[in-house]
């Protein structure tokens, strides 16, 4: 399967960007169902059943606005690249993973390795092949810990994975996770995450995002 070079960031949509409300399109169809009944119990982990689907939202609004991107592999690697926080010891996920140099945790390496193992598991017996198996997992093994995207499809997920945290259901959950105020913890998604955006797409949907979130969670007043 031939997936896209990364161009510069940020780099221009080529589709339609829409920057609307992330309710207003939820995750489209039913083909991707049979992967979520069998990651249910993955789901439970760490509000990966908040997670997973906004994310998925985002990925596809990605989607539209780069059709140039494989759609298929960006959906099924957004939808599966958290699972593994599902087989990890959970109770180092908030004390490792979500402080000091979070990102260089251990507890971060093993829940990509964990989402592989759950990839190569669930995927084989729903059809897909060895070679787009291997794409997603490619893209899974290092969302978190690898600096640089090696593909569009990759920055796409990675995009999306950020994505999430700007709807006011994403700074509910995250500023907890850090142990911020959502005004802080906005603020830090403006200042520290919107300058790590790949897509220029992105970059509009999520100042878009937070711009309603801080509206309606006053967190001008609220600090
Ligand atoms: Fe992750
Ligand atoms: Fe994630």
């Amino acid at each position: 399967m031939l997936t896209h070079p990364i161009p510069p960031a940020p780099f221009a949509a080529t589709g339609p960007i829409d920057t609307s409300p992330i309710q207003l399109t939820p995750p489209s169809g039913l083909d991707l169902d049979p992967i979520w009944v069998s990651v249910v119990p993955e789901t439970r982990a760490r509000s990966n059943d908040i997670h997973l689907p906004i994310s998925l939202a985002y990925a596809e609004r990605l989607t539209a606005a780069y059709p140039e991107a494989n759609a298929e592999l960006v959906r099924v690697t957004i939808l599966l690249h958290d699972t593994g926080w599902g087989r990890v010891d959970e109770s180092r996920i908030l004390s490792e993973g979500f402080s000091g140099d979070w990102r260089k945790a251990d507890i971060r390496f093993q829940h990509e390795a964990q989402g592989c193992v759950i990839a190569r598991e669930v995927l084989p017996k729903l059809g897909y092949n060895d070679e787009f198996i291997e794409e997603v997992c490619a893209i899974i093994d290092g969302h978190d810990t690898r600096p640089v995207a090696r593909s569009l499809e990759d920055a796409l997920v990675r995009d999306a994975d950020r994505l999430w945290r700007f709807d006011h259901a994403g700074i509910a959950l995250a500023s907890g996770w850090f142990g911020l105020d959502p005004s802080t913890y906005s603020e830090r998604l403006r200042a520290e995450i919107v300058p790590e955006l790949l897509s220029d797409a992105a970059k509009q949907i999520a100042h878009a995002d937070l711009d309603r979130s801080q509206a309606l969670l006053k967190t001008a007043v609220l600090r």
